[in-house]
């Protein structure tokens, strides 16, 4: 059998359990992974998490991987000759993490967003040129079916050229109001919902039309969370965190939740990160409704637009060319109701009128296409298993193989791929500060 990569993790939080998952085993199926990676280190700035995912990992029957300070990542990197970093910490730090690891010698795997401005991508891009060390983005929604299926439908010519996009994305009041209860909130942290959830979506457009963006203009503002917001809307006398408190639909239950109690509310005394933040607090700086024009080296334009407090989450995208038109439709969840206790009931199908939901949007997924002078056909779209529509069980499956850039429908993302998703939002940040359209050209990137 060849030898196994060495893998360290850096941030062992909620998406962490992903990659754990799969390098142990628990998420691919054993024969798979184990044989191609294994998890040899991990750091955190919060022990008990630490502790959390080595009970988890032992009880697998997996050695537990050697714990090292954030400080001494270099030291982990040699110490356990790491052939790659998995970094699946907060945004803004993963450029300092990135340039640490490819200098001591191991190659990246970076979670969405790959940075949040444009300074941490000129540096990231300088530690690359140096090292000749490889950073791959982790974009799973491109090996989602729905998605995979569009991106083969243009590439199959069947729309003629890509003349412009129209991508709208709903998050709903769970899923959504996340963003404002924890670090995401801050825009320093974060990059705003531009960076840190639109460079999912700016990725996929990239990749399904294969052009770059080259001009962004942008609008958008904080209209729903926040302390103003609350207060015109009459909503006094929040309570500073959600905890438990019964009746109130922003609020989030950490001790009810096995998972968030371990991972987070256990582990408070630690670090003092709280989880479950007032949605409506003063001091949100990020936007919760945004709109972005954005043009492409191609020739064709996006308009955009991603709201953070929808009834219902999913999105939908329509593709314009000229030889006809692909519009993809996409529930992922059909509504967030309110239960007889006064909480909110994430899954539509435990709540009694359910139903009802379902008969106003039946279709979960779906993609039509209509050519010029056809009538309209809806495409098939594979089933996937698992997480983001499926999307993670194939792109792990890719990542720990190391598949190239080959492959058919190029879903493997690379440093370039990275740049030009987050691209998009730093040019909308700057553009959302000045009112001026901005030239990607001018932020200097280097892609
Ligand atoms: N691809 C996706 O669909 C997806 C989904 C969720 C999150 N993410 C990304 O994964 C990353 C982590 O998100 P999350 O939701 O797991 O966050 P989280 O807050 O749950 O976890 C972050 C972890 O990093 C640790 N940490 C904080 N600061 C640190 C530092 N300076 N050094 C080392 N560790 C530090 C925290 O203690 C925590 O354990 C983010 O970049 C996020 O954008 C991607």
């Amino acid at each position: 059998m060849a030898q196994r990569e060495r893998y360290g993790l850096i941030g062992t939080g909620s998406r962490a359990g992903m990659y754990v998952g799969a390098l142990t085993g628990t998420v691919l199926g054993a024969e798979q992974v184990p044989g191609t990676a294994e998890l040899v280190a991990w750091s955190d700035v919060n022990a008990g998490r630490l502790d959390v995912y080595e009970r988890e990992v032992v009880a697998a029957g997996h050695p537990a991987p050697a714990r090292y300070a954030t400080g001494d990542l270099e030291l982990m990197i040699a110490d356990q000759r790491l052939d790659r970093v998995i970094i699946t910490t907060p945004d803004f730090t993963h450029a300092d993490y990135i340039v640490r690891s490819l200098r001591a010698g191991a190659d990246v795997v970076v979670e969405k967003p790959l940075t949040i401005d444009a300074g941490s991508v000129r540096h990231i891009g300088a530690a690359i040129e140096e090292t000749g060390r490889e950073v791959i983005t982790t974009f799973n929604y491109r090996y989602s079916p729905r998605n995979s299926a569009l991106r083969r439908v243009i590439a199959e010519g069947r729309i003629g050229q890509v003349t412009s996009v129209h991508f709208e994305w709903a998050l709903d009041t769970v899923h959504g109001a996340d963003y404002f209860r924890r670090w995401h909130r801050d825009k320093a942290n974060s990059g705003g919902l531009l960076i840190h959830k639109a460079s999912h979506h700016f990725d996929l457009v990239n990749w399904w039309i294969a052009a770059a963006p080259v001009r962004v203009f942008a609008s958008g503002g904080l209209r729903f969370y926040g302390a103003e917001n609350a207060t015109a809307r009459g909503l006094a006398d929040r309570p500073a965190r959600g905890t438990g408190t019964t009746g109130d639909p922003f609020a989030l239950d950490l001790a009810g939740d096995a998972r968030l109690k371990e991972l987070y509310l256990d582990q408070e005394h630690h670090d003092g990160y709280l989880r479950d933040r007032d949605v409506f607090d003063p001091g949100i700086t990020i936007e919760d409704n945004l709109a972005a024009l954005v043009d492409y080296d191609s020739g064709a334009t996006m308009s955009y637009s991603l709201n953070a407090h929808a009834p219902w989450e999913g999105y939908r995208v329509t593709v314009n060319g000229t030889e006809g038109r692909a519009e993809l439709e996409v529930v992922e969840r059909g509504a967030v109701l309110i239960g007889d206790d006064g909480r909110v009931v994430v899954d539509p199908s435990m709540h009694p009128d359910h139903s009802a939901v379902d008969d106003v949007r039946p279709d979960r997924e779906r993609l039509v296409l209509q050519r010029h002078w056809e009538s309209a056909e809806v495409v098939e779209i594979p089933e996937g298993i698992g997480g983001h529509g499926g999307g993670d069980a194939f792109l792990l499956r890719h990542l720990f193989d190391r598949v190239t850039r080959d492959e058919p429908l190029g879903r493997v993302a690379g440093y370039a791929d990275g740049v030009r998703a987050v691209a998009v939002g730093i040019a909308g940040n700057h553009s959302l500060e000045t009112g001026e359209p901005v030239r990607i050209a001018d932020l200097d990137l280097g892609v």
